[in-house]
């Protein structure tokens, strides 16, 4: 069965085959080519364009439509499922158009259903169809895709066409700038996906060079061609500075695409500050002339009217446009019903866990969590995350985490995933013998029994951490240019301990706290936060112009600490980033050098550092203990014999 539930479900030649189709959108109506066939539209979210375009693209094809007029109508209320209702309609109807609130709930629907199914947009992940006329439209109007630099405005953490379309995007070979509202960051898993599926890099732009249209927000450049490799720097210094400003002057956009603030996807009291708009003053702009303006609409006031008389305003055609494109990919699927999904070039390795209790999405929006009983868990397995981590990633909603516990399903032990498992880990999964565990707990319920580690010896003790602490403090102090605008962030978790811990001196240095926040790398919610809410409803961190230290417990790889320089910068324009560290190991993959360090332990392949802080440890003292590694593969033959 074809189905089409992200952008990535097709091809790039199967893309153009769709565009060839909808150019003769007309002689697919004289032919007729959907007689007899039924299409069922199920909206379980409000839609004008998407749900017309599709139940008249059917219409012209010679098909029948059925649908619910009101989802709030169907036997859903009453408690109905996903895969029931998916099975039930694939017997009315020959393909399935699906709208749906939760993150992944259409993919769950197809899994269950007979026919293929069409995502119309699902949560705040995807909305492929859409991307298909944007891409479309885009293409009439420039010519050709690669090489097109676009600008995305707006709501870019919520606004699913904005997903399907950078993928897209970065297929045909397009540059993407982001140009997000504060705090609707595109999220960490669609920059992820584009730097370790399509090669692209980010890097920060002046927000000047578009202040024509925008205020109070900052700009990412995201290009295949990976000429800056500012995020592995640690400092933005002037001359960094001035070269971000001759690469973006010599830009040359050719489309804004902007979005409308995903209210219905907000928490409450989140949904204020400035967001961008675009209006007269870009009209008149003279390096705008030839920059087309596109919107999936509906707009609210990010767009005004004027734009409409203007040649460059493209929206309607967009709009327009949605009926031979989608006449075109009802023909493709319902001519391929037979085949199965395209195989691609996907390497990954899946997951499914052998056991009863296993990893959980930490998506609350994800179908998997909200609605369990449809879905089969299953993961991409990822290596290489931050500091080596293993990463897990939802079929379902695309989000990512990080693997915690790692069980051997014959011996039944558990262990915390460490780097130095991997080989071991990679001939487990082979074998179906792996088990992942959110938890110990998890772990423990099922009878696993810990792995024994060597023995351990302390290289730092309780008053060395304390002496260490307190002198990285002092030189913060000492180099920096304004103590008011220190801002010191820490990598959860252990990097937000010592970062309050520095906070904590610099307050007793200079009889006033600094501002101190974390940095999530693989969570689920907001990915920087304070660490002292003194004020509970206390506006979005402001990165703007400040002094950052970065401050992690070890830094190894140097991995971890370039997502969260990452993050930082693509959440605004901090004036400098210092990074400190208790441990440094000196073992670098990226170019990052901490500026503050408490104390060098070179690695060395079997000893594994752990920094014990009395915060994550329960009562135990602060340490810093080395221990070598003994790997569960020599457990186990003990064991065994
Ligand atoms: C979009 C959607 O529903 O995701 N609309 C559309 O399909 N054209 C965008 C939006 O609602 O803002």
């Amino acid at each position: 069965m074809r189905n089409l539930l992200s952008i990535a479900d097709l091809t790039n030649d199967e893309i153009d085959e769709i565009f060839d189709l909808a150019d003769g959108a007309d002689k697919l109506r004289t032919d007729k080519s959907a007689a007899d066939q039924i299409m069922a539209t199920l909206f379980y979210e409000p839609s004008t364009r998407t749900r017309l375009s599709f139940e008249s693209s059917m219409h012209r094809l010679g098909g029948a439509v059925i649908s619910c007029s009101d989802m709030k109508a169907s036997s859903a209320v009453k408690g109905e499922s996903l895969a029931d209702t998916a099975r039930v309609v694939s017997s009315y109807a020959d393909v399935m158009v699906v709208r749906h609130y939760w993150d992944g709930a259409v993919q769950a629907m197809a899994e269950h259903a007979n026919v293929p199914v069409v995502n119309a947009g699902d949560g705040s992940r995807e909305h492929p169809t859409q991307t298909l006329c944007d891409l479309y439209t885009l293409k009439k109007e420039k010519g050709e895709l690669r090489g097109l630099t676009v600008v995305v405005c707006g709501d870019l953490k919520n606004g699913r066409t904005v997903h399907s379309l950078v993928f897209a995007l970065a297929r045909f070979g397009a540059h993407v700038v982001t140009l997000a509202a504060n705090g609707m960051e595109l999220p960490h898993y669609v920059l992820e996906r584009l730097e370790r599926e399509y090669g692209y890099s980010l890097a920060p732009v002046a927000s000047d060079d578009l202040s024509g249209v925008v205020t109070e927000t900052d700009a990412l450049y995201l290009t295949p061609k990976q000429p800056h490799q500012l995020a592995l720097f640690t400092q933005v210094d002037a001359a960094m500075q001035s070269r971000l400003n001759t690469m973006v002057s010599g830009l040359r956009y050719d489309a804004f695409y902007m979005t409308r603030k995903q209210k219905e996807r907000m928490k409450e009291g989140t949904t204020g500050g400035t967001y961008p708009t675009i209006g007269p003053s870009f009209l008149k702009e003279h390096r705008f002339k030839d920059t087309v303006v596109m919107h999936p609409l509906p707009r609210v006031d990010e767009l005004s009217p004027e734009v409409d008389k203007d040649r460059r305003g493209i929206y309607f055609k967009q709009a327009a446009n949605g009926v031979p494109v989608r006449m075109a990919l009802l023909k493709f699927l319902l001519n391929r019903r037979e085949t199965k999904r395209i195989a691609g070039k996907r390497t990954a390795s899946f997951y499914e866990s052998p056991e009863r209790l296993g990893p959980k999405c930490t998506n609350p929006n994800c179908v998997t969590v909200t609605e369990p009983a449809s879905t089969r868990r299953r993961f991409e397995l990822l290596s290489g995350g931050p500091g080596g981590a293993l990463l897990l990633g939802c079929i379902y909603c695309n989000h990512r985490f990080k693997v915690q516990f790692v069980g051997h399903v014959k011996s039944k032990r558990y262990c915390a995933y460490d780097i130095a498992l991997a080989d071991t880990i990679r001939g487990w999964l082979k074998k179906d013998e792996l088990a992942i565990f959110d938890s110990i707990k998890e772990a423990e319920e099922l009878g696993y029994e810990p792995y024994k580690s060597g023995p351990q010896r302390t290289v730092m003790d309780e008053q060395e951490i304390q002496a260490a602490v307190r002198e990285m403090s002092r030189q913060i102090l000492r180099e920096c240019q304004d103590p008011d605008r220190l801002l010191i962030l820490g990598i959860r978790t252990k990097g937000s301990y010592l970062a309050q811990r520095i906070a904590g001196e610099l307050a007793a240095q200079r009889r006033q706290k600094p501002e101190a926040g974390e940095i999530e790398l693989y969570g689920a919610g907001d990915e920087m936060r304070r660490i002292f809410p003194d004020d509970e409803d206390a506006p979005a961190l402001n990165l703007k112009d400040r002094e950052i230290i970065l401050v992690d417990d070890v830094i190894y790889t140097g991995r971890t600490v370039k997502s969260a320089l990452s993050i930082l910068f693509r959440s605004g324009r901090p004036q400098s980033v210092r990074l400190a560290v208790l441990i440094d190991r000196g073992h670098r993959e990226v170019p990052v050098k901490p500026d503050y360090v408490g104390k060098h332990i070179p690695s060395s392949e079997k000893e594994r550092v752990r920094v014990k802080l009395r915060e994550a440890e329960h009562d135990e003292k602060d340490k810093v203990v080395i221990y070598s590694m003994i790997s569960p593969a020599e457990t186990q033959a003990e064991t065994i014999a």
